[in-house]
């Protein structure tokens, strides 16, 4: 059979070769023709902003049919045994827009600061505690824990999506008042959009000299990205993450986002074995194998036997975002764990395991896998083979 190609791929997805081409410059670094081949990963990442998901028609392999198995088994809940969870935020936006300086402020530190060269160069997650006005009193009363996710650009989360794991219930769109909606808002709307979640608005940098705060909330009415009093349901809220303008008018908004839109969404079972999703792995010299994780269900343990991705071991420790070490982390939560034998990816999925044995013959057939996919990068699909599903 034949590979996916640009021109195939354009009839697909109903893009223009010449767009598809340029989009998938920016995606791979490469210059692509009208019959080069595009590997699926790419094909199905650009095919999801145009809300298009595409399948693959053919056989699976042994190993395909065991990790599914496995996975559907291994995320098998209880729906009795439900209750309310942190709801998950990645901040989206387009580059330099202030989406780590935004953190930072809800943070109350300085992480923008101490990156290289200010640039977000890996994934991190923050749990964070909001006390919410009682409407009557205009006193904080209730606490309320989010989960933030800060993103570098819309990468992560973009793949993380064309796996299908989707660990964001809101994205937080941000729009830089000074420049307005650019394409990578655009790309941040329409990602938010294909993976059905939530979105909130901040249009940040209010507090510019060149601040143009009508011009860019004109801009995103454009992207039907409609407040109430314009017959939509979206929240915009004005911040300026230099002065902490807005911010707490953010974390109101997303609390209100959660109650209101997600209420009986935002659920997960405290108490069964842990599974969410890896967002960074790396090698350290001291500690070894080190890996960040977003519990989403159940609690995660020392000590439990941990599977992810294509590597596993016991966790021998876990701190929470403060780098305080803890015993054990549940449904929301982003830990960093030591103890897996190899570096995961980030989006792995990771598992808690009763046997040790059970995730070292999935953890090999998921290398396997990885293995005939690489090897496969530009296999053939047939066109006839590959389906493209609304
Ligand atoms: P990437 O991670 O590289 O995509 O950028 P980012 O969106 O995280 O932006 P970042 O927070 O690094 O901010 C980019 C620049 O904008 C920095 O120089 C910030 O100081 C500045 N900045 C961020 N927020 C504001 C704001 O509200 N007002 C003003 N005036 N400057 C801001
Ligand atoms: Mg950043």
């Amino acid at each position: 059979g034949l590979p996916i190609t640009v021109r195939s791929l354009s009839e697909a997805i109903g893009m223009k070769t010449g767009e598809l081409a340029k989009r998938l410059l920016k995606e791979t670094n490469q210059l692509y023709g009208n019959n080069s081949p595009v590997d699926f990963d790419t094909a199905a990442l650009i095919a999801v902003e145009k809300n298009i998901e595409l399948v693959v028609k053919r056989q699976k392999t042994a190993e395909e049919i065991l990790i599914e198995e496995f996975e559907q088994m291994a995320t098998n809940v209880d729906p009795e045994k439900l209750r309310p969870r942190p709801p998950i935020v990645t901040i989206m936006g387009h580059v330099d827009h202030g989406k780590t300086t935004l953190l930072d402020r809800i943070r109350q530190s300085n992480v923008a600061a101490g990156e290289v060269g200010g640039i977000t160069q890996v994934i991190r997650a923050w749990s964070v505690m909001h006390k919410v006005k009682d409407p009557e009193t205009g006193e904080k009363v209730i606490e309320s824990p989010i989960t933030f996710l800060d993103t570098p650009g819309h990468e992560a989360f973009t793949k993380m999506r064309a796996r299908g794991a989707n660990v964001t219930d809101i994205a937080v769109i941000v729009v830089a008042a000074t420049d307005g909606v650019m394409p990578q808002t655009e790309e941040a709307v329409a990602h938010a959009r294909a993976a059905d979640v939530r979105i909130v608005v901040a249009i940040n940098k209010v507090d510019a000299p060149n601040a143009n705060v009508d011009r860019t909330r004109r801009q995103l009415y454009n992207l039907s990205l409609l407040p109430d009093n314009m017959g939509g349901d979206v929240q915009f809220v004005e911040t300026s993450a230099l002065t902490g303008q807005g911010i707490d008018d953010l974390l109101d908004a997303i609390v209100i986002e959660s109650e209101i839109n997600l209420a009986g969404e935002l659920l997960a079972d405290p108490a069964r074995p842990a599974f969410g999703t890896c967002l960074e792995g790396y090698m350290t010299a001291d500690e070894g194998v080190m890996a960040t994780v977003l519990v989403q269900q159940g609690t995660l343990k020392k000590g439990d036997i941990l599977l992810c991705g294509a590597n596993y071991g016991r966790v021998r420790s876990m701190q929470n975002d403060q780098g305080v070490n803890i015993e054990e982390a549940g449904p929301s939560t982003p830990v960093l764990v030591t103890g897996l034998g190899g570096v995961p990816n980030a989006d792995d999925p990771f598992y808690v395991v009763e046997e040790l044995t059970t995730a070292a013959k999935i953890a090999e057939a998921r290398e396997t896998k990885d293995r005939e996919k690489t090897l496969n990068r530009f296999a053939p699909v047939n066109v006839e083979n590959f389906a493209a599903t609304k």
